[in-house]
């Protein structure tokens, strides 16, 4: 029974197969430092209510100090009978310590230890992705400002649609991450309530303080029942969801961009630095960085589904299905800090080609709208004038006129006699964005004052990293 830390039931050994079935430190070692962390703050706890002499929790202490730097420096033996990392480091404790390792287990399982632990851990990826949506964020804003002079045509089911600034585009995507990151910090408040010393599922008889182990380990509050604690993974699942919107976001990006970077659209010129050739086409420059963006999104949700199913049917408090939680959030997370960093280095050096979008700009009836609005402040009923213009797209179309512009004074005047010259004013793209006006919209002013605001806002936001208050 070597190293099992439930020896004194059982007669035999563990079948190693049954062993290497059920390990989870193939992949748990990620957790040793937020592990150690958890024991330190529970020793001190356990000295200050008496469980501990002062002694043995400094010998504690030290045991744990010198194993972290043990596995920090590859210097740690992981084998299959120890299960996890958790018992790993108990029995490295043991080994060095001898008695007063054999008391850091008082007053807690495994149950409450893992997901303390995995707290810990997945609330410093929160803090990590955090910096990592602000940086993104930075590079949108900063491409927003760096084409400021371009107009592009709007799509709405991938057919031209209204003309937008370049700017309201980028910012467009800065609304979606500033949403994820909202999302995350309110999954963040969530997660932080602390779950040890909830024991096994039903708490402990022993003299605990488990607000000063909130305290040491920042959390916020302490878990109040210990059956919840034991069975509960909702800020996992809830952290892989958002990473899911964050992905997808992603993914609807890179699509347009890998369509954009098209010869048949011409919008954008990538860099070689983040493109790939092909093996047999000398010619070929590929966008493979904006595909496995696109691609890896797959990963993150089967995550998510993976934790839905996992947890779906399991009944109160601990059951072993809860070991399966890691991998897929390890993953998630990995992929999708991987997927923001790469999405920033590509949004950092394209920039979009300028004299081809405007020399195609003209095609698609981009100031229909506009002129059908001018026609409603005129005084005709929507429905009137959405057809009056439609009318006059029709004509265009019949005489092979790419613009309503190319339309004589007397067909717009014959179309409703409140067409005269002046709506010369409101034809053609660049007027047609002057004419916006509403808030939110792509009007100029509109658009400048967001990219004001959010200039602002990026500057006094965390830096990557976050803030003292936001890593704790
Ligand atoms: N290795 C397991 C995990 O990561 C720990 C199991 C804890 N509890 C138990 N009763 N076996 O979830």
């Amino acid at each position: 029974m070597a190293g099992k830390a439930w020896g004194g039931r059982f007669a035999g050994g563990t079948d190693r197969r049954v062993e290497s079935f059920t390990e989870s430190i193939s992949f748990d070692r990620r957790l040793f430092e937020q592990d150690i962390r958890g024991s330190i703050a529970h020793a001190r706890m356990l000295r200050e209510v008496g469980l501990l002499t002062v002694e043995e929790c400094r010998l504690i202490e030290r045991g744990l100090t010198e194993i972290r730097a043990e596995i920090e420096a590859g210097e740690f033996a992981f084998v299959l009978e120890r299960e996890d990392i958790h018992m790993h480091i108990e029995a490295a404790l043991i080994e060095k310590i001898g008695d007063a390792g054999r008391k850091l287990h008082t007053a807690r399982s495994r149950n409450d230890q893992v997901v303390t632990g995995l707290k810990l851990w997945t609330r410093e990826a929160i803090d990590r992705l955090d910096a990592r949506l602000v940086e993104l964020q930075r590079a949108m804003v900063a491409s927003a400002d760096r084409h400021r002079a371009v107009i592009l045509p709007g799509y709405t089911h991938m057919q031209r649609a209204q003309p937008v600034l370049a700017t309201h585009y980028f910012l467009a995507y800065v609304e979606k991450l500033e949403r994820d990151r909202s999302r995350l910090a309110d999954c963040r408040k969530r997660l932080n309530v602390l779950p040890l010393g909830a024991a096994a599922l039903a708490g402990t008889s022993l003299p605990i303080d488990r607000h000063a182990v909130a305290e040491e380990l920042g959390f916020e509050g302490v878990a109040a029942n210990s059956l919840d604690v034991s069975s509960d993974r909702d800020f996992a699942v809830e952290s892989v969801f958002v990473l899911t919107m964050i992905a997808e976001h992603l993914a609807g990006w890179a699509e347009e961009w890998i369509l954009w970077s098209t010869q048949e659209f011409g919008f954008l010129a990538l860099p070689d630095a983040i493109c790939t050739g092909s093996s047999i086409m000398p010619q070929k420059k590929n966008p493979d960085v904006l595909e496995l963006i696109r691609g890896r999104s797959a990963r993150v949700v089967g995550s998510l589904t993976t934790f839905l199913v996992l947890i779906k049917g399991l009944p109160m408090a601990y059951n072993r299905d809860l070991q399966e939680d890691k991998e897929p959030l390890f993953d998630a997370f990995d992929t999708v800090e991987a997927n923001l960093q790469l999405a920033a280095v590509v949004v950092e050096g394209a920039n979009l080609r300028a004299d081809r979008i405007a020399a195609r700009l003209d095609e698609g009836y981009l100031d229909a709208t506009t002129l059908m609005e001018h026609l409603i402040g005129l005084g005709l009923p929507q429905r009137t004038a959405h057809e009056v213009i439609g009318r006059l797209v029709g004509l265009c179309e019949s005489r092979g006129l790419t613009r309503l512009a190319d339309l004589s004074d007397a067909d717009l005047a014959a179309a409703d006699p409140r067409l005269g010259p002046e709506v010369r004013g409101v034809l053609g793209v660049e007027n047609a964005v002057k004419a916006f006006r509403s808030y939110g919209s792509t009007a100029p002013a509109e658009v400048e004052d967001q990219l004001e605001r959010w200039r602002g806002r990026l500057q006094t936001d965390a830096a990557p990293g976050g803030s003292k208050e936001r890593q704790r």
